[in-house]
Parts: structure tokens; C-alpha cells; sequence
């Protein structure tokens, strides 16, 4: 596997990438990679000819207060995992690569970044998403990978991409879990034994508001209270947000009608750890996704 450090190398390599007719998938992370990633790159192997990743700590999508110092940086492990998952190139920009002296633009997508993640971490979203337009001009990706996982950051990007009239089709893939229902995250390094059990509160609360699904419930404040109860039981969790929202607009719903998702957002030591499940109406009833 390449490994591709500056931007007028890395554009050089994907225009001839190109102009070879390859198909380009490519997935954007922060490094300190697991299972979900990876299967990210999976399939992006599966859809495409040429698979590029990128390693990029992105410190415009971090508030002043937040783990950027502490993020995990294994990079030699990250390296071995890309080679062994036989990604094509990667692109592994320092900070003034990507914000040279004197960056001055960035990307606000309005509305959708205002609430839940984007109340509780103030311009995490533009940082995101003027991370990933700067990405996707570089690489020129005909296919970019992303998790459910980060629902909102997804529905971010597919508007950003909509609204600027961006060629890459975004592909988005299911959560990757542990055997217990906690979903894999960078940060699930910072839980400590005990946290590590309190973590899966979030997928039990998840899981509970599936059940009353199951049984017929549709207001969401009901579904909310349930969230809210199996994550109260739980005295290491503070929780920072427990809703029901529209898939499209990230609003809060008053009934469960439409595509929806619950979401949640919960503390466990030093982590700040996020979840959701996806609900959508099918003719058979409503399907939950976790
Ligand atoms: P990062 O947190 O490294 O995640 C990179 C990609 O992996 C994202 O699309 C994320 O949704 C996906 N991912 C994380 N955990 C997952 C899991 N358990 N199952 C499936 N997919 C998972 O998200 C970012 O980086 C950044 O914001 C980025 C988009 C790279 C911009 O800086």
C-alpha cells in the first residue's frame, strides 16, 4: 500500500487513477481503526477498483475542551490493518498540508448541524464538513464509504454533497458491534473495565425502544422516556441527549410515522459515546435497525 503525505501527490493519483477508468471508493477516517471501519473498507473493495483511505485528525472538528490531544494514534497499527484489508493508497496529510498558514474557507451546512451533536459540540460539523469537501476534491472519489454510526454526520455530508452539486455518491453501512451490542468506536479505548460494562447501556435503551416499537408504540416521547429510564439505571452513564428524530431533517418527531431515528448521546468516564437505531416504515410494520 501507498502512502500518499501531500495533496498535489495524492490529486496527481487519483486524475490517474481516472483517466485509467478505475472506480474510486474511498473511506475517510481519523485513524485508531477497528472492525467498523474496515468493514468500510470491505466493501468499498467489493464496489470499486481502486480503494483509497485516508488518516486525518481533524482538528477543525474539535471544540477546545475535547480529546484531540488524548485521540488514539496507533499509526503503525492502522498501517498494517489498510495493508492487510488491501486498500490501494493512503492519504495521510499533516495538519498544514490540509490548513496551510492563512485557511480561511469553510463549509456550514445550515439547519442540520444545528442540533443534537451540533448543540453539544459547537462547529464540530463544519469542521467535518469542510474536512470532507477539501477530501473528496483531492480524491475525487466516484464512491465515499461511511457508517451509520455517525447518522447525523452522514445526513451532513449527503446534503453538503446535494447542495454543492458534488459528484460522490456517498454508500452508507451498518453499525459494527462488539458481541455485547456496543458500537465499536476510537474511543471505546478510554473505558476502563467497569465503564467498559456501563457502555452498553446505550444499546440496551436502543434495544428497549425497539421492543416498544415492536409492541405498537409510535409516540416518541414515550419511546424517549424509555431510553431515558434503562440509561438512568446505569450510574456511570450522564446522558447528554436521548431523542426520536426525523431521518431527513434531524427534527424531533411527535409520532414515529416516517423514516426516524433514536438517538442518543451518553458519558461514561472520560468518553462522550454515541448511538442510534434506525426505524423505518416497511409494508410488513416498522423495521428497527441497529
Ligand atoms: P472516524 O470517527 O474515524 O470514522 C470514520 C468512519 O468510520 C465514519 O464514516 C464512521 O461513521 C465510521 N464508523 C465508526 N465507527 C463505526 C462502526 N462501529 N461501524 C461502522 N462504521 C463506523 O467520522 C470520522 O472519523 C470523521 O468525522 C471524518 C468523516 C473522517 C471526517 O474527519
Amino acid at each position: 500500500m501507498e502512502t500518499i503525505r501531500t495533496v498535489p501527490w495524492m490529486k496527481e493519483k487519483a486524475r490517474e487513477a481516472r483517466r485509467e477508468q478505475q472506480i474510486i471508493g474511498f473511506v475517510p477516517t481519523m485513524g485508531a481503526l477497528h472492525a467498523g471501519h474496515l468493514a468500510l473498507v470491505e466493501r468499498a473493495k467489493k464496489e470499486c477498483s481502486t480503494v483509497y483511505a485516508s488518516i486525518f485528525l481533524n482538528p477543525a472538528q474539535f471544540g477546545p475542551n475535547e480529546d484531540l490531544s488524548k485521540y488514539p494514534r496507533p499509526l503503525a497499527a492502522d498501517l498494517e490493518k489498510l495493508t492487510n484489508a488491501r486498500v490501494d493508497g493512503l492519504f495521510l496529510p499533516s495538519v498544514e498540508e490540509i490548513y496551510p498558514s492563512g485557511f480561511s474557507t469553510y463549509v456550514h451546512v445550515e439547519g442540520l448541524s444545528e442540533g443534537l451533536e451540533g448543540r453539544s459540540r459547537p462547529g464540530h460539523f463544519r469542521g467535518v464538513a469542510t474536512v470532507v469537501l477539501k477530501l473528496f476534491e483531492i480524491l475525487q472519489p466516484h464512491y465515499a464509504y461511511f457508517g451509520r454510526k455517525d447518522a447525523q454526520q452522514v445526513r451532513i455530508i449527503q446534503k453538503m454533497v446535494h447542495d454543492l452539486n458534488m459528484d460522490a455518491e456517498l454508500v452508507v453501512c451498518p453499525t459494527v458491534r462488539e458481541a455485547d451490542g456496543l458500537a465499536l468506536s476510537s474511543r471505546n479505548t478510554y473505558l476502563g473495565a467497569e465503564e467498559r460494562k456501563a457502555a452498553t447501556v446505550l444499546y440496551r435503551a436502543l434495544q428497549a425502544a425497539g421492543e416498544e416499537l415492536a409492541a405498537g408504540v409510535r409516540d416518541s416521547l414515550e419511546l424517549q422516556r424509555t431510553m431515558m429510564r434503562i440509561l438512568g439505571s446505569e450510574p456511570r452513564a450522564r446522558v447528554d441527549y436521548a431523542k426520536v428524530v426525523d431521518a431527513e431533517t434531524f427534527e424531533p418527531v411527535v409520532k414515529v410515522a416516517k423514516r426516524c431515528y433514536a438517538v442518543m448521546a451518553v458519558r461514561v468516564g472520560m468518553a462522550r459515546l454515541i448511538d442510534n437505531m434506525l426505524i423505518r416504515p416497511e409494508a410488513e410494520g416498522l423495521v428497527v435497525e441497529l
